[in-house]
């Protein structure tokens, strides 16, 4: 329910084994709660950890030590099928390099996520072309993404995550390769499905005009939270 905690991360340590007897550890021990329903934003500089800890936020990747519950469910304890579930259930990630599938359609590509959850193919096929129309793809649903712009792309990729109506949005630097005009439109669909349809969204980003339009702005600095502070929580006027 909105305001329920959704993302409940407590002292997050991710090591990496770099051979015996090296260890490197890129997180030092990250708390985040994130309620249903926020817009939170995580900057910090490259290199920062930022990547590492949104994989584990969306369950791509498992802390080494530490607690995260996300929605109810014990992510640290759970088993990879039940893992891979919540993955495409709850969670839809958005991605920089937008990561579509280059050899069949965006209508297909938005499709797909639903076919790996068992939606029959009409339904399936009905709910992709809702979701281009949202994201203002509805006249090139039918191209390939390579004979698509960087920002439509990006359009279908947020389309796609949104295929299985999660209720979390995760995305890892989505206007980091798009011009300021693009990145604008593509800010603008996050702020949509924030408002209007509730989402709970994490954001990453170099931008730090785009991050004060969020609710919340946590800072990482060398995989550590040094800062947390209140954003405007929309586009600007
Ligand atoms: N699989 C890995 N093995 C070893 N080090 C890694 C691995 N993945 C990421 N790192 C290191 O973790 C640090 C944080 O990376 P990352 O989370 O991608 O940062 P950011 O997204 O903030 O740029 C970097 O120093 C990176 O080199
Ligand atoms: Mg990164």
């Amino acid at each position: 329910m909105k305001g329920d905690i959704i993302i409940d991360a407590k002292n997050i340590i991710k090591r990496y084994y770099i051979g015996q007897p090296n260890e490197l550890e890129i997180l030092h021990g990250i708390d985040l709660t994130v309620r249903e329903g926020e817009f939170v934003a995580i900057v910090g500089a490259s290199g920062s950890g930022k990547s590492t800890l949104m994989n584990i936020i969306g369950v791509l990747d498992k802390p080494t030590e530490g607690r995260y519950m996300l929605d109810g469910v014990d992510v640290v304890a759970a088993k990879d099928k039940e893992l891979s579930e919540i993955r495409n259930q709850k969670i839809g990630f958005v991605f920089q390099t937008y990561n579509l599938v280059s050899r069949t359609s965006a209508l297909k590509n938005v499709e797909l996520p639903m076919l790996y959850a068992g939606m029959k193919s009409g339904a399936r096929r009905r709910r992709a072309k809702q979701l281009m129309e949202i994201v203002g793809m509805g006249e090139r649903m039918h191209h390939n993404p390579d004979e698509l712009s960087g920002g439509q792309k990006q359009r279908v990729a947020i389309a796609r995550a949104m295929a299985n109506n999660p209720s979390i949005i995760l995305a890892d630097e989505p206007t980091g390769a798009l011009d300021t005009k693009t990145g604008r439109m593509v800010m603008d669909l996050f702020h949509g499905l924030h408002l209007e349809q509730g989402k709970t969204i994490v954001l990453i980003t170099h931008s730090p005009e785009l991050a004060e339009e969020t609710e919340r702005i946590l800072t990482l600095s060398d995989g550590m939270i040094i800062g947390e502070r209140r954003g405007l929580g929309h586009a600007p006027l």
